[in-house]
């Protein structure tokens, strides 16, 4: 039997289409069972109707601390039992109330080669410090911003890029790839989470 997996996004959810696209390519053993947004408005929405998806919206303004809202997300997806949550491009902080009873079972893409650059717009901080290489990072979630264990990443060269916006267009593919790649390994293996250090196991036990 395939993983569980919850999705949860804020925008234009390509990432999460990545997701779609490995499941239906037989490169992810799963399922996705819910999409969660925090915006009404997101395109990941309309991505997941087109694909048959449940959808739960919860917007910040209808709770009253962060981690109210991070419970009423734990509430939203306990029918689903998960057992992968992807932050898709979702733009909010993961509290305990997600964190204890899915720990290392939270993942996030960043478009930064983390450390450097968390936050938003890492592509921006990344062409704007002048750096010559950047990337992205696929790593497990803790408490703070893009801080967690570090699952996968990729080197672009982005030394050709005239604006911060070429530098989001020519990381995303990669972005694409790493976040289909973990995904699909976590459907067929597990990650082990020693301090900072995430090594894979291949076989489902
Ligand atoms: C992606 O570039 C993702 O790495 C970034 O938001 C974008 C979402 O695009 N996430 C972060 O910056 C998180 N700190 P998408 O909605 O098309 O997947």
């Amino acid at each position: 039997m395939g993983i569980r997996i919850a999705v949860l996004a804020s925008g234009r959810g390509s990432n999460f289409q990545s997701i779609i696209d490995g499941i239906k390519e037989g490169d992810i053993d799963g399922e996705v069972v819910v999409l969660i947004s925090d915006k009404p408005d997101a395109y990941a929405i309309e991505r997941a109707r087109q694909n048959g998806i449940p959808t739960r919206v919860i917007p910040p303004k209808e709770c009253a601390s962060r981690e109210e809202m991070n419970l009423k997300i734990r509430e939203a997806l306990g029918s689903y039992s998960p057992d992968l949550i992807v932050l898709a491009g979702y733009m909010r902080i993961i509290t305990d109330e997600l964190l204890i009873p899915y720990l290392h079972r939270i993942i996030n893409i960043h478009p930064a080669l983390l450390p450097s650059f968390p936050g938003l717009d890492g592509q921006k901080q990344a062409f704007e410090y002048g750096v010559k290489v950047s990337g992205c990072t696929v790593h497990f979630v803790d408490g703070g911003c893009d801080t967690g264990p570090i699952i996968e990443q990729a080197c672009v060269d982005i030394r050709d890029c005239k604006s911060a916006d070429e530098v989001c267009e020519k990381i995303l593919p990669f972005e694409h790839k790493a976040m289909r790649s973990v995904v699909a390994k976590f459907s067929r293996g597990r990650f082990v989470v020693e301090g900072r250090k995430v090594r894979y196991e291949d076989g489902r036990k």
